[in-house]
Order: C-alpha cells, then structure tokens, then sequence
C-alpha cells in the first residue's frame, strides 16, 4: 500500500528578536503579565518597514527542507502553502513562493486553516501522495504577523502572543503494510465549527462590508486588525486537542503510552500545560517552543518537528502526535511514525 512520509524539514525565522521588555516601549504591558499567561518570553519580526512578505520566509523555510531532505526543487510535484497572512489578496501565497523558488508547472495550493493549517495541509498532501497523484509534496507552514497587528495598548492582548516565522517538511511516498512500523503519516484528523468564526478574525478589509471593502469607522475602529475573545479561545482550545489527540490514538488502535512524543500548535504555554495535564502526559513529552517564538499560527508545528530534530528529540522509528486548534474554529490532529 502507498503511504506518505517526511523525508526533511526546514525551517527559517526573521534574525530580530524581540522580546516582552522591548514590547513595553510600544504597549501598556509587561514581561511579568506575558510569561505567566503565555510562557512567552520572545518572538521574531522581520523589520516592519521592509518589503519582507510570507513567502520570503516560506521560500527560505522550504530549501532548508529540500536540504535536509536530500530532494531537487525539481523533484517537487506539488506545494502547499498553509497562511493567514497572505502576501496579496490574490492570487495566493503558493503561487509566489512558487516563482520565488523557481519551478513553474506545479499545483500552488493556498491553505487558510490559520493554527490548523499544517495539518489540513498535511491531510492534504498526505491524501494526493497515498492516491498515487504526486510522489514528492513540498509542504510549508508560513506567517508575518508583526506587520498586520495592532501594535499598540489597544491591541495588546493579540499583539504580544503572535511572531514571524516559517516551517517546512517535504513529504514522499513510501510503500507499506497498515500495520508496519516504517515511516509514514497513520492518520490526520481535521474538524471545524463557523459558529465561532468571530470569536479570533480580522473583520476587514471583506465584501461583508460596502464597495471598497472598508470604511473610515472600520479604520478607526481598528478592525483591520485581528480580534479575540481569548478566554473562549482558551477554554475550547484546552477541550479540542486532548479530544483530537484520543480520536487519532482510536483510530489507530493506539495508546496514548505509544506515543514518544507529542508536537502540539503553540498558542499557550498554558494551553499545553491543560492539554498534558489533561491526557495525563509526563511534560518531558511535550515539545515546546514558544517561549523563543510565540504563536507563529500554521508554522509552530512544521517548526517543531524541525527543532526537535535538531535537538535530537524526534529520531527514527518514533511516533508522533499533532493536534493544533485555532480561529474557525478548527481543530485537528495528526500521527506521524517518523
Ligand atoms: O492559536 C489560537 C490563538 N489564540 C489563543 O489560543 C489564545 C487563547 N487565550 C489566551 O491565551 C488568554 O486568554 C490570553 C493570554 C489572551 C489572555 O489571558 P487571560 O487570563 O484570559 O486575560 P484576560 O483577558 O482576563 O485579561 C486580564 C487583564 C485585563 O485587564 P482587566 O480588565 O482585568 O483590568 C486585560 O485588559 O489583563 C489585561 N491585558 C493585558 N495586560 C498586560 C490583556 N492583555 C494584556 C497585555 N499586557 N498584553
């Protein structure tokens, strides 16, 4: 049977480090309020009076995966570029990322699941590799977030979680039997509910609004830039991913004891914390890194992945689970046998 599996990962975050104390020259805030409702002490922005775009850093992202991975950009049959932070309206981020990398031909698909991202774009992938489609998917988890939010007092309680950067994995095909212990993605599982689409989102510029798509009220009312109920945001996010996780471990017939180790989405430090605590997870198992980025939305996992390589944290013949939530709301999760 045909499977799919990561063959590299890569990833790239801007060279600024901005940290709590430098954000309290902006806002009303502070390094004490941040590390202990978030875990965050520092994330990365490109320089926000540069024309840096999404696909800058998808592009250096996906070469360090390509690298790793021992692929050509030749070799690539498909990309799927997983974004909330679009370089353009349109056309999509895929298709810029695509030029910038330089293989014309190939399907540039845009994935705007935000924190989900990566693992709808996983499933993606992982679906056109096992239906025999494509054999090599270049996948990328990409945001610039310091440029789109509200960088002041008003807009502080987003601004201070979010930061840059990028994640990729090159996915390949790999033949194999259900039940064998080869690398391979076992399953994703993806969900959403639009009930709560405006409980985290950007509500302009959007056709909901009359011709031009944004008013001088909408401006002036900051709705350019993200909002978010975050205590609903929490409280779901805490209840969703220990569930994804369980609904992958079952359809796997797998046990949570199986699992070697576990990359969650990084919002909250607090949120994992809930996660492991609630599946009873020992915390040596759960890889972290956002006190070093804060949320990099559908990079934090492909991210993950690629420093837990680094560290030696993510070797072969392990498994893996994923389960991120975010604005949507979606949820999903996803094992990997590395
Ligand atoms: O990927 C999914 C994306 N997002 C998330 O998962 C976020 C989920 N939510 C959260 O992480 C938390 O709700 C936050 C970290 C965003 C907020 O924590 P909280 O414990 O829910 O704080 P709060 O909203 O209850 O705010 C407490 C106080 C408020 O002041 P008052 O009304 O009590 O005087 C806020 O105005 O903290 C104030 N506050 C801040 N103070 C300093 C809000 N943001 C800040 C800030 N610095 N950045």
């Amino acid at each position: 049977m045909r499977y799919s599996r990561i063959l590299g990962t890569g990833m790239h975050v801007p060279p600024q480090v901005v940290t709590n104390q430098d954000l309290t020259a902006l806002m009303d805030t502070s390094d004490e309020w941040i590390q202990q409702r978030s875990g965050i002490k520092e994330r990365r922005w490109v320089d926000l009076d540069s024309e840096t775009t999404t696909s800058d850093l998808a592009l250096e992202a996906s070469r360090r995966a390509l690298e790793s991975a021992g692929v050509k950009k030749e070799e690539i049959e498909m990309i799927v570029l997983c974004t909330l932070s679009a370089d353009h309206e349109f056309p999509g981020t895929a298709c810029f990322l695509q030029a910038k990398l330089g293989v014309p031909g190939i399907p540039a698909l845009d994935v705007r699941q935000q924190c989900t991202g990566f693992i709808y774009g996983l499933s993606i992938a992982d679906q056109f590799i096992r239906n025999g489609v494509y054999r090599k998917v270049l996948l990328v988890g990409a945001e610039i977030h310091s440029k789109a939010m509200d960088l002041t007092t008003r807009g502080r309680e987003v601004a201070v979680l979010f930061g840059d950067g990028a994640g990729a994995v090159v996915l390949g095909a790999i033949d194999g039997t259900p039940d064998g212990k080869f690398p391979h993605i076992l399953s994703s599982h993806l969900h959403a509910d639009g009930s709560f689409a405006k409980e985290l989102w950007i509500k302009a510029p959007g056709l909901a609004h009359k011709r031009t798509r944004i008013t001088a009220e909408l401006l002036e009312a900051g709705d350019h830039f993200p909002k978010m109920n975050g205590k609903t945001v929490f409280i779901h996010a805490s209840r969703r991913m220990p569930e994804a996780v369980l609904e992958a471990l079952a359809a796997n017939g797998l046990a949570l004891g199986d699992v070697d180790l576990f990359v969650f989405h990084q919002a909250n430090l607090r949120i994992n914390e809930m996660v492991a605590k609630q599946l009873g997870i020992p915390p040596e198992k759960v890889f972290n890194t956002i006190e070093c980025y804060g949320n990099t939305t559908a990079a934090t996992i492909p991210i993950g992945l690629d420093e837990a390589v680094r560290a030696g944290r993510l070797r072969p013949g392990m498994l893996v689970a994923t389960a991120a939530f975010g604005s949507g709301f979606t949820w999903a999760s996803s094992l990997i046998r590395w």
